[in-house]
């Protein structure tokens, strides 16, 4: 099945003052499981991630997809940054057909891809509308919808809803988990929120900075659906502030 599956893996980023990114990480993310990335800023977030997606090579150790080698990147990962930069000349269907057509599909195809996709994150009846036209929030489901119009078996999200207000990021959390629980595909999330992360992930990957490794991992034992500020939540949030603090010391 779709694992991830990494070993003693390191990432150094050469130059005149080489940075060790990431040091001795093992990881194993099973299909369908929602697992976040958490840490502080510089702590390697966005190159684990990074590295899952085929986007940088490990310096050292193992980074297996379904049992392989990841060495680029592959339609079977989707992927979802925080800017969603869709292209402004065209419109939100054709931007969310545009995995499709690269991969060669024909125009017929690839519109009733793009148009199932947008029902999938609630933008139905958006299909022809463009970029400026929809909100920030609208925009980033967008940017979801184009990950899926590719029918991937991963979702790699970086901070999708960092640059979305408060009330439209609880918003957008609550759509991408009704998704999941439908698709049941497997997501991984990188999060600076301890909040959004307990609220979302099975199991919260917290990393130490420099090099950046795992300092701890953490099980969301909490049924779903989940309530926003329920006691179970709060208790396992109250023991990553203090893991946070350990880390700083
Ligand atoms: N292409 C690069 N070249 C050199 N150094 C890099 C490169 N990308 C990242 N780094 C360094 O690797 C470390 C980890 O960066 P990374 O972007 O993975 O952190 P992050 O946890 O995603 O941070 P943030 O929360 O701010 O996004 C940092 O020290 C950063 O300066
Ligand atoms: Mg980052």
């Amino acid at each position: 099945m779709s694992d991830f599956v990494l070993e003693s893996l390191g990432k150094v980023f050469d130059g005149p003052a080489p940075v060790t990114a990431l040091q001795g990480v093992d990881l194993r993310v099973r299909a369908g499981e929602f697992v976040c990335l958490l840490g502080a800023s510089g702590c390697g977030k966005s190159t684990l991630l990074d590295i899952l997606a085929g986007l940088e090579r490990p310096s050292s150790g193992t980074a297996l997809f379904d049992g392989r080698p990841i060495e680029g990147t592959d339609p079977r990962r989707g992927l979802v940054f925080q800017d969603p930069a869709l292209m402004p000349w065209r419109t939100i269907a054709d931007n969310v057909a545009f995995g499709p057509e690269l991969r060669g599909h024909g125009r017929r195809e690839r519109r009733a891809r793009a148009f199932e996709s947008l029902a999938r994150v609630g933008l139905a009846g958006f299909e022809d509308a463009y970029p400026h036209q929809l909100s920030g929030g609208m925009r980033q489901r967008a940017g979801i919808a184009r990950a899926l119009a590719n029918e991937p078996e991963v979702l790699l999200m970086d901070e999708p809803f960092g640059a979305v207000d408060h009330l439209t990021r609880v918003a957008l959390q609550e759509d991408l988990l009704r998704l999941w629980e439908r698709e049941r595909r497997t997501i991984v999330f990188v999060t600076h929120d301890v909040g959004e992360a307990v609220f979302l992930a099975d199991r919260v990957v917290l990393l130490s900075p420099r090099p950046g490794r795992i300092h701890r991992i953490f099980e969301v034992t909490v049924g779903r659906p989940r309530e926003r500020g329920q006691k179970a939540l709060i208790e396992i949030e109250a023991e990553i502030y203090r893991a946070l603090h350990d880390i700083e010391r």
